[in-house]
């Protein structure tokens, strides 16, 4: 049985045919309209167009916000325009069939669980680090959701207190401080700075931003100043997974989403700050960290594993 998945995020919308084992067979992606029915609408055409070639059974739609209990309206999005968006009947209502609707990260969670670096244990955290920071948990082999839906909402844990205005209205999210965003602000605060800034003050655009290809460059020719960026930003996520680590207790953390592709350079730091942070140093029993092995597909190939109740 095929599925489709669709994967809402903050800059684009991703799909793809996915068939039981997780195989992506097709796959669509645009950027994401700001508008919500436009939005709503783009989603719909791509599940047209996928459905016109495949025999398809059910289709799973992730998206980066915060969902209700009954898993139909998005009831607040840091990052996309949606207030109270009842995504759900809007998008059964252009498709004409079911949609089961969950959180992009805990999807993504789920994909990895199923398929990806969780495939051996019970007990993971996913965190995906992109334009937010989004969270899922999987505790004894299910999805948490929490009494009201909106559990492993990770990226709004207090990391800070009175620390950076977030998304969602609230200071010192950890989003602030481990997101593709959060590197960026780093690498120009550092640039600003001066000193061991002055590679990354040279690579910034007219934004005042160094492009994301740039500081991949000069993290791989070993620059001082992004360096130090993506130590802080590893930082944050380390000590974050400490306290994760005091309540749920994973076998595995699993790192996703744009950030994620510093692989190494990002976990070294990360779980030296993650030891350093937990109750009982040296005797806690301490938590691998892996990246994710389903790249940005993760979340439609979770979303598509969890439609129509296929799980
Ligand atoms: C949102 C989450 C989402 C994450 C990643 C966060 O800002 O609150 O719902 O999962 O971004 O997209
Ligand atoms: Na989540
Ligand atoms: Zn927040």
């Amino acid at each position: 049985m095929l599925n489709v998945g669709i994967d809402i995020g903050g800059t684009k919308i991703a799909g793809g045919v996915v068939d039981p084992d997780g195989n992506i067979l097709e796959r669509r992606r645009v950027a994401t309209p700001t508008d919500p029915s436009a939005l709503a609408e783009a989603v719909a055409v791509m599940v047209a167009d996928l459905t016109t070639t495949h025999d398809v059974h059910a289709v799973g739609v992730a998206a980066a916000g915060f969902i209700d209990a009954t898993r139909s309206v998005i009831l607040h999005a840091p990052n996309i325009d949606w207030v109270e968006e009842p995504l759900r009947s809007e998008l059964e209502g252009r498709i004409g069939r079911p949609v089961t609707l969950e959180n992009d990260a805990n999807a993504a969670g789920w994909g990895e669980f199923r398929f990806g670096a969780g495939r051996d244990v019970d007990d993971m955290v996913m965190l995906t680090l992109g334009t937010g920071v989004g969270g899922a948990v999987i505790i004894g082999g299910r999805l948490l959701l929490g009494g009201n839906g909106t559990a492993a909402e990770l990226g709004h844990i207090r990391f800070e207190r009175g620390g950076r205005p977030c998304g969602c209205g609230q200071r010192g999210c950890l989003e602030q401080y481990a997101s593709g965003r959060a590197l960026q602000r780093e690498a120009a605060e550092i640039a600003d700075a001066g000193g061991i800034g002055a590679g990354l003050a040279a690579a910034r655009d007219a934004e005042g931003i160094v492009p994301a290809a740039a500081m991949a460059a000069l993290i791989e020719g070993g620059d001082a100043g992004a360096l130090e960026a993506v130590s802080r930003v590893a930082t944050a996520l380390g000590e974050a997974c400490g306290g994760i680590q005091s309540v749920l207790d994973p076998e595995l953390f699993v790192i996703g989403g744009g950030v994620a592709d510093l692989g190494e350079r990002l976990l070294g730091p990360a779980r030296t700050a993650f030891a350093a942070a937990l109750p009982g140093y040296g005797q806690h029993p301490v938590a691998s960290f892996a990246i994710a092995t389903l790249g940005n597909d993760a979340g439609l190939i979770g979303v598509a594993d969890l439609a129509g109740g296929r799980v």
